[in-house]
């Protein structure tokens, strides 16, 4: 009998096995496959970088150029150029017994050469085609220089604006979030991967890494599957159901294990609930960094990765160094092994690679398709479309081009904090400065310009802002000095134009801040200012929502610009002077102080509502209203809109109908003008508790001066589904409340009912 049960054992395990294995259905991977010994498998899980670029890890790669040869690595990255790269494409085609090309990878974030608006800037747009175009121009630049493979869009949701790499994505909602992740991932892949100006997209961080615990970088995550589902997680999903060819695991934990080594995540969701079939890389080193989360010895975090389902390993070479001692010990198996590489050779058939792995080396197109005057101009209208008028009750702007103009302010005349976090491709030198924007666009404007402060006073803080070069110079003349020059020159002008915030270390990773206010010395300065009587401007520069409320209280206009870009001083001219009118919306809320955060506009009612007025026993501050200073989807504009009239096409729908949702904008100001017309929807009564809003549909329109028009935005049925406490997907029938209006503080609602 024993016999008998211990031959079925291995009959099954043999059947198994066999079942299991691991086939290409590309012949080309599969004949490769089947020539890889282990360790050329292995060698392709590898992925290093030399440094030289920003290393975003105490370590870098060493013996690149040994290592290629051995074949002991997939893909590189942190080089770029025709020469570097092919350089190092030869080492692999030329010196290893496969001749397997190397992948390029790259963090191109928001642009290559041609630098855009942080992320976080480039969502308040709400324009796809642009946001779209900004993916194709950064492929076309990025390939250009023999890179094939890009470690954006960044999706996670952020709702802790103290969390330094807010900047990078865009923004705290889901919906929007999809729409952006969507429109990145098409446009730096487009229709063909095979096609050279297209590169292989990576969607990261999965997952839940924006929600870092107290904003501080790499921190915890934890929550609910509820929140997980309906928040977080569907701007990745909409990355994969758009195509992405990649994903990136996060540094974080999710349910306690670090991503990098969560088979839940990278396998139990990723491919068999959603379908993945592409390439997992892990983040910078993270696979290592799990035995600092407590998980084991460096075997034994590479092994869980692997099993988790994490294809190649990134920098740390855990996977080279300990995945053969692993087979041998079975604690992995040849298949997994296998499947990995399968899915490496597999990115690289998807690029053409094998049939010429040269396809991206081009000296030509790295001279003419980098940094166009085509593309400076799109980067010009894509920044001028991300501003956000926080506040106009002063009427400053726009100024006539031949005012006299007093410009100050430590970010006014500075090319170093233009091009924001995560630009290590861009150039900051090349970038344009207010002051040079103010003149090429006002030719006739009489500018005078000082510093007025510093960016900080602080010696210590401005030392960590400028570790990847000169961001915040404390200058050698004192505060008063500064602010001396200041008022005087504004004391001569008709208007002031104050150039201030955050340096773009101030933002991005490892830069979270715990005091996400503007610094003293520029407050200071913006109060000498308005002594003089004279009207300031504020241009604000932030790579998150500040906490701002000193700034607001005091009679100032303020114009949002995050860090634009290339061509910030040109984009900040055409608005300031009028050749724009700005339209952006905020895509994160903005608390009124950081004790208000989390804060987000998609917030459940609780059991005890605050009122209007503060109460005992209710959901409410002693020292702080509940609302936001600025809310999700606000944005001013030089012109005014009136909404009216707000009407559905019919009173209910059943499962798999649609809805019309119409509204009547008039442009009642004095300047042709955008709104993002926003659609929000509350579910009234359902199983689990709704968010009081949620946004479910949105459209930009142009409006001339004295235009009217109505807007429709059809809402399917598909988009009442939310995810249950059992985690099923669906709908329930009952009444919705719909809002349209030009932020998330709307408050004309019309309802309707969805039948079963
Ligand atoms: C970042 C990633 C980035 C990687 C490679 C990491 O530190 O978290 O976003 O893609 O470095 O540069």
């Amino acid at each position: 009998m024993r016999t008998y049960i211990s031959f079925l054992t291995l009959f099954l395990s043999v059947f198994s096995f066999s079942f299991a294995q691991t086939t290409s259905d590309i012949p080309e991977v599969q004949a490769l496959l089947d020539k890889m010994t282990i360790d050329e498998k292995i060698g392709q899980l590898n992925l290093v970088t030399p440094g030289g670029g920003v290393a975003t890890g105490s370590v870098v790669s060493s013996n690149v150029e040994a290592k290629i040869k051995a074949g002991n690595v997939g893909g590189l990255f942190g080089i770029a150029g025709p020469e570097e790269i092919k350089e190092a494409q030869d080492l692999a085609v030329n010196q290893t017994r496969l001749k397997i090309p190397l992948l390029f990878g790259s963090d191109i974030i928001h642009g290559y050469k041609t630098t855009f608006p942080i992320p976080l800037g480039m969502s308040a747009s709400w324009d796809m085609e642009l946001i779209k175009h900004s993916a194709e121009v950064a492929a076309l630049e990025a390939t250009a220089d023999g890179i094939n493979w890009n470690f954006s869009p960044m999706v996670d949701i952020a709702r802790d604006p103290r969390w330094g790499r807010i900047a990078e994505g865009a923004g705290e909602d889901p919906f929007l979030g999809s729409a952006i992740a969507k429109a990145m991932v098409t446009g730096y892949q487009g229709t063909d991967l095979t096609d050279p100006k297209t590169m292989i997209a990576t969607v990261k961080h999965f997952a839940l890494y924006g929600a870092a615990e107290a904003g501080r970088d790499y921190n915890t995550t934890d929550m609910s599957r509820i929140n997980m589902f309906n928040e977080y997680l569907p701007p990745y999903k909409a990355a994969i159901d758009a195509g992405v060819g990649s994903v990136m695991s996060s540094f974080n934990d999710v349910d306690g294990i670090p991503a990098s080594g969560n088979k839940w995540l990278l396998t139990d969701l990723l491919r068999d609930q959603w379908g993945f079939k592409g390439l997992v890389v892990s983040d910078y080193t993270s696979v290592n960094e799990m035995s600092a989360h407590g998980l084991g010895d460096l075997q034994a975090v590479s092994a869980l990765a692997l099993n988790a389902g994490l294809d190649m390993d990134m920098v740390g070479e855990g996977f080279l160094t300990t995945l053969k001692k692993s087979l041998d010990e079975g604690k992995v198996t040849e298949d997994d092994i296998t499947q990995a590489a399968l899915r490496v050779l597999e990115a690289k058939y998807k690029l053409g690679l094998f049939e010429d792995p040269y396809k991206y080396i081009d000296k030509k197109r790295a001279k003419t398709d980098i940094l166009t005057q085509e593309s400076r101009g799109f980067a010009r209208k894509l920044a001028a479309h991300s501003f956000v008028l926080l506040k106009n009750d002063q009427k400053i702007l726009p100024l006539k081009k031949n005012a006299k103009i007093a410009l100050v302010g430590p970010l006014a005349d500075n090319k170093n904090n233009m091009l924001g976090t995560w630009a290590p491709t861009g150039d900051p030198q090349l970038s344009i400065p207010v002051l040079e924007g103010f003149k090429n666009v006002a030719p006739d404007a009489q500018i005078t310009y000082a510093k007025g402060s510093n960016i900080t006073n602080d010696s210590v803080f401005a030392e960590k802002l400028n570790v990847f070069g000169m961001r915040a110079e404390i200058d050698s003349r004192s505060s008063q000095e500064l602010i001396d020059e200041a008022v005087a020159n504004a004391k001569n002008a008709d208007v002031v134009v104050a150039v201030i915030g955050e340096a773009t270390e101030m933002t991005g990773e490892a830069s979270s801040r715990s005091n996400i206010t503007i610094p003293e010395p520029q407050l200071k300065l913006i109060e000498a200012l308005l002594e003089t009587g004279k009207p300031v401007a504020v241009v604000l520069m932030s790579g998150r929502p500040l906490a701002i409320e000193d700034l607001n209280a005091l009679p100032v206009d303020i114009l949002q610009v995050w860090h634009p870009g290339i061509e910030a001083g040109n984009a900040i001219a055409d608005v300031v002077f009028g050749n724009y009118n700005p339209s952006g919306k905020l895509t994160a809320t903005w608390p009124r102080n950081v004790g208000q955060v989390p804060i987000y506009y998609a917030q459940k009612n609780t059991g005890r509502p605050e009122g209007a007025e503060w109460s005992k026993f209710k959901s409410n501050y002693l020292d702080v209203a509940n609302s936001p200073l600025f809310a999700f989807g606000h944005g001013l504009s030089y012109t005014t809109f009136e909404y009216s009239d707000l009407k559905v096409n019919k009173a209910s729908i059943t499962m798999g109908e649609s809805i019309d949702i119409s509204v009547t904008v008039k442009n009642t100001g004095e300047y042709d003008g955008e709104e993002v017309v926003q659609l929000y929807v509350h579910d009234v009564v359902r199983s689990i508790a709704p968010p009081m809003r949620e946004l479910k549909g949105f459209k930009k329109v142009m409006l001339k001066k004295g235009e009217s028009k109505s807007i429709k935005i059809t809402l399917s049925s598909k988009n009442l589904k939310f995810y249950n406490s059992t985690l099923d997907f669906l709908a329930e029938a009952g009444i919705f409340e719909a809002f349209m209006g030009g932020s998330s503080n709307v408050s004309e609602k019309v309802e309707f009912e969805l039948k079963k």
